[in-house]
């Protein structure tokens, strides 16, 4: 099913310039991107997109992190974007990311893990439309 996923290239990746790596792993493997800009998120946009991890002990930590430079928010598509896009992304934590997934080459923490993905299609929708109007993808 075609399905369209958020993607967040976070600050560590922006700063070593690998956000063209990043997207290409995208665009290579059936994503395109229907939408995309670059943006640098207010603590209160930050603490409100993570909102749901807003009791977790790491979620100052988080915030700080997503506030310390710009981001590229992207709407992803394709078929089964948002499990396409996690598989691509590896897991949360860069040490225990499968070799050739995007955190196992650009991540260096499980803080500074280069990339954001939508866990489920619910949540897709959700985080699309926490940063972009329906006019603004394409
Ligand atoms: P992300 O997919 O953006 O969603 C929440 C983020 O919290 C996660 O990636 C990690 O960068 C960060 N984080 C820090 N510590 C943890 C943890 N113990 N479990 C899950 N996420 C964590």
């Amino acid at each position: 099913m075609k399905e369209q996923t958020l993607s967040i290239i976070k600050p560590d990746a922006v700063r070593k310039n690998v956000t063209g790596k990043i997207i290409d792993r995208f665009e290579s493997n059936g994503l395109r991107v229907a939408a995309s800009k670059k943006i640098h998120l207010s603590e209160c946009e930050a603490k409100a997109f993570y909102q749901v991890h807003a009791s977790r002990p790491f979620f100052k930590d988080l915030v700080q992190f997503m506030v310390s430079g710009p981001v590229v928010v992207m709407v992803l598509e394709g078929e089964n974007a948002v499990l396409k896009n996690r598989d691509l992304m590896g897991a949360t934590n860069p040490k225990e990311a499968k070799a050739g997934t995007i955190r196992a080459d650009f991540a260096e923490s499980i803080d500074a893990n280069a990339v954001h993905g939508s866990d489920s299609l619910e949540n897709a929708k959700n985080e699309i439309e926490f940063f972009f109007a329906k006019k603004e993808i394409f």
